[in-house]
């Protein structure tokens, strides 16, 4: 019997102490205490970047989840995100790569899930910052989109001339979606406001299928399973995607064997060019396909709902908006739209954008990182080998001890300082940073800047119903693959001059 009680405290003190040690060599970060099974994951609830924030006040900058079977290490605070992003960012810049996105083994070719070794990835980042993105390329196709500018002013016109109230969010997703069709392939995706045409439907289901959280990528045995059909309505959608760009590819091709052929300056012509080149073997068709695929993706959402915040900040703060009117009035005149070389001009403006994206940054957790092995951070903790790693910009743009006033919209808390959104200032990181840092940046900047000093240069702006500024829902929601506005913006535009 003595023998029995002996042998059983030293199993039980083996293991306690095996536990004890297992956590100090790893020390992982702390966080909330996980269930059986689900982890953590019914503790995201429906606004993970509000539930993250309210469990980073109890827990700390840097948190371990157990998201279903996934450990997840979530980051809170500006000092924290550079150490993810800058000091180790070698090491914590893959991805997990989502169940659905391995249809046509998509993940394995798009420039969002590859590993940040793989050759192909590096190939191409250079291809997107050497030539799609170079101020010279976007130079090239910006009469595109000025065009483009000017058919919303139309649009908004022909509300004012009607009384009607404008969905801000509608106005901005069609020009943003035309926009970006126009940059790479000189073609408009969406023709109306409301329009159900190919492109701009398949775009946006695919938004949808990639933007659904999916029990497969929290319990990894499930993965074939499908168990929301995520990926089955996602392998559907992407199919007709390359239809579709194939079509557009063999046009081009076409039209490029013409002897009198004169280049359209856009990014599938740099593509055609690239994989012209004697040398480039992995720039083919199918490659091309991928990289247009992640580039609407990502490119979409993202900036109409930024749009559709910086408009809703605006006519919530009537004098920021008459400030902002008048710096573009007084540097395009009234009624002008603002052009890409007029950014430049306007500071106010672009402080109005970086405040809009501290605020309301269209992806709140960024994109997931995965841990390419296990790093140790200044603070002793260890990110264990194989987890995912969520940076909370939504948190760090709202951080007590970074900000003063953090919930204020005040665009004059950037004037006359050197803070930005490029990656360098860890405050303020709504495009990431580092290796993985958004490669769309310098193109999203131009788009927002564009729409947002044109119509509030052209046009006054009234709430529907006599409602008051002070009234408005500033509430957001995850909607898709970004964070939205909860009640969609309408407002009655009145034309100016
Ligand atoms: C990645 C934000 C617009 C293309 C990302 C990431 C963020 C982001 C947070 C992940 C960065 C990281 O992991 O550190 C935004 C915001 C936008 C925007 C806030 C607009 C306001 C665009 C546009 C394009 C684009 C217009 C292209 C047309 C991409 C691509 C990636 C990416 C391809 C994946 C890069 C990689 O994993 O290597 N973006 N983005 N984005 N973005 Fe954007």
């Amino acid at each position: 019997y003595y023998a029995l009680v002996f042998l059983l405290t030293c199993i039980i003190i083996h293991v306690l102490t095996s536990l004890i040690n297992g956590r100090s060599n790893h020390k992982l970060p702390p966080g909330p205490y996980p269930r059986p099974i689900v982890g953590n994951l019914f503790q995201l609830g429906e606004n993970p970047h509000r539930s993250l924030s309210n469990l980073a006040k109890i827990h700390g900058p840097i948190m371990t989840l157990k998201l279903g079977q996934v450990t997840t290490i979530i980051i809170s605070s500006p000092e924290m995100a550079k150490e993810v992003l800058q000091t180790h960012d070698h090491s914590l810049s893959d991805r997990p790569i989502p169940q659905s996105l391995t249809v046509l083994d998509h993940a394995y070719y798009g420039i969002g899930f590859l590993p940040n070794s793989s050759p192909l990835w590096r190939y191409l980042r250079r291809i997107c910052n050497n030539q799609l993105f170079t101020n010279k390329a976007l130079d090239a196709s910006k009469f595109l989109r000025q065009k483009k500018l000017k058919e919303l002013v139309n649009d908004v016109y022909h509300s004012s001339q009607t009384g009607e109230a404008i969905d801000i969010g509608k106005a901005a997703f069609k020009t943003g979606i035309n926009f970006l069709s126009n940059t790479i392939f000189s073609i408009d995706f969406a023709q109306s406001i409301n329009d159900a045409g190919d492109y701009k439907d398949i775009v946006v289901s695919i938004l949808k299928a990639t933007g659904s959280p999916n029990l497969a990528d929290f319990f990894p045995l499930l993965r074939f399973l499908d168990p929301q059909g995520i990926k089955r309505s996602y392998g559907i959608c992407i199919r007709k995607l390359f239809v579709l760009f194939d079509k557009l590819i063999e046009e081009r091709l076409k039209m490029r064997e013409g002897v009198n052929y004169a280049t359209n300056n856009d990014m599938l012509d740099a593509l055609l060019d690239i994989s012209q080149e004697e040398d480039s073997k992995v720039m083919d068709k199918q490659q091309i396909k991928h990289l247009l695929h992640d580039l609407f993706v990502a490119g979409t959402d993202t900036t109409s709902y930024s749009l559709e915040w910086a408009m809703a900040e605006l006519i919530h703060n009537p004098d920021i908006m008459s400030k902002a009117k008048k710096e573009v009035e007084e540097a395009v005149g009234i009624g002008n739209p603002v052009t890409e070389s007029d950014i430049a001009t306007l500071p106010y403006l672009q402080a109005i954008i970086k405040e809009t994206l501290r605020l309301h940054p269209p992806a709140p957790l960024l994109l997931p990182r995965k841990a390419k092995v296990s790093v140790e951070l200044i603070n002793g903790y260890t990110i264990p080998k194989g987890a995912n790693i969520m940076i909370n910009v939504f948190a760090i743009g709202r951080h007590q001890e970074t900000w003063e006033n953090p919930t204020l919209f005040s665009p004059d808390r950037f004037m006359g300082t050197n803070v930005d959104v490029k990656g360098k200032d860890f405050q303020l990181t709504p495009f990431g940073s580092g290796r993985r840092i958004c490669p769309g940046l310098p193109l999203a900047m131009r788009m927002l800047h564009l729409m947002l000093g044109t119509l509030i240069n052209t046009f006054d702006w009234k709430l529907e119903n006599g409602m008051k500024p002070k009234e408005m829902n500033m509430e957001d929601v995850i909607g898709g693959n970004a964070l939205r506005k909860k009640d969609p913006l309408r407002v009655i535009p009145v034309k100016i001059i």
